[in-house]
């Protein structure tokens, strides 16, 4: 059947401003367009995952606000579950403020409000009572221990754990040991192991931290260890950058979806890549990621 993916994780409501280039402070500047999107991390990658096919549960925490109600239409738009997606009254629907800049740059202020709210216990049943799980997929817009606790019930199960530990931030010794793939881009691979991502650096954090390793490197592709001990290196198919924001969890949605239904992870990195690449050419959020004769590109690019 379809790969199974669990995402414990964030939804955002994205309030996008284009503008020809970041103001100073005080200084008032007037922008190109805006748009509203869907996005968060955990609400992307499970998108992009089920996009290429998967059967997608998300497990998320959302206000009694009207983003919470349009989240959820959302979803259901997108062909995923949303049995596991609970609302809370104290607090807002996450919103992430963006700023674009030309030539793609962003900047992104994300306002947690009710992902603060998901809890272990949510997550746990979740994971307990899907019936068969391949992946469960996480990120850092929601506590690390709800996180770590529907990843030691993946693990229970014999499923895959892959860990995109964005924003960065420190990992927990008790998410890292329920941690199979860790996924960090450049940034967050610097601040978890302290250099670049050379091959020696990103040998040197498996082993630290006992996981297998992806680091996503923006237009250089991406960089691939598994258990074997090497690292392959993967280039990206060529493209003009638009609009970044999102790329990243494209690419974390495609390689868990790639995971899950059984492709080597370094094919399943190659259509992580092919799908970032898509979704950079165009504006916005999950509305830039691939769909259709794109997915089957990817695809075939992927696996030839
Ligand atoms: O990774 C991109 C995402 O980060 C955006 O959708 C925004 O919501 C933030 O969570
Ligand atoms: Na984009």
């Amino acid at each position: 059947g379809p790969a199974r993916i669990v995402v414990i994780g964030s939804t955002m409501m994205d309030m996008i401003s284009y503008m020809p280039r970041i103001p100073d402070t005080g200084e008032t500047l007037i922008g190109d367009r805006f748009a509203l999107g869907f996005g968060g991390k955990g609400a992307n990658q499970a998108v992009m995952a089920g996009r290429l096919g998967a059967d997608v549960w998300m497990v998320a925490c959302l206000g009694t606000d009207v983003f919470g109600d349009m989240t959820i239409d959302n979803f259901h738009t997108a062909g995923i579950d949303t049995t596991y997606v609970t609302r809370t009254s104290s607090a807002s629907s996450g919103v992430a403020p963006i700023w674009v800049e030309a030539g793609g740059d962003n900047r992104i202020v994300c306002v947690s409000g009710a992902n603060a709210h998901l809890t272990s216990s949510q997550a746990i049943r979740a994971v307990e009572s899907i019936p068969r799980v391949d992946v469960v997929v996480g990120q850092f817009e929601v506590p690390q221990d709800v996180t770590a606790a529907g990843f030691r019930a993946a693990k229970e199960r014999g499923a895959l754990t892959v860990l995109n530990p964005a924003p960065a931030a420190e990992i927990s010794a008790d998410l890292l040991s329920v941690t199979d793939w860790l996924m960090p881009n450049e940034v967050e691979f610097e601040s978890l192991a302290g250099s670049a991502p050379t091959d020696a650096a990103i040998a040197e954090l498996a082993r630290r931290f006992g996981v297998n390793v992806v680091a996503t490197l923006g237009e250089a592709g991406a960089a691939v260890l598994d258990g074997s001990g090497s690292v392959v290196r993967i280039a990206p198919p060529t493209t003009t950058a638009v609009d970044t924001t999102g790329a990243g969890d494209a690419f974390v949605g495609a390689f868990s979806y790639g995971l899950a239904a059984g492709l080597p992870p370094a094919a399943a990195a190659r259509l992580g890549c092919a799908c970032a690449t898509s979704s950079v050419a165009r504006a916005g959020t999950q509305s830039s990621f691939p769909q259709a004769a794109e997915l089957e590109a990817a695809l075939s690019w992927a696996t030839a």
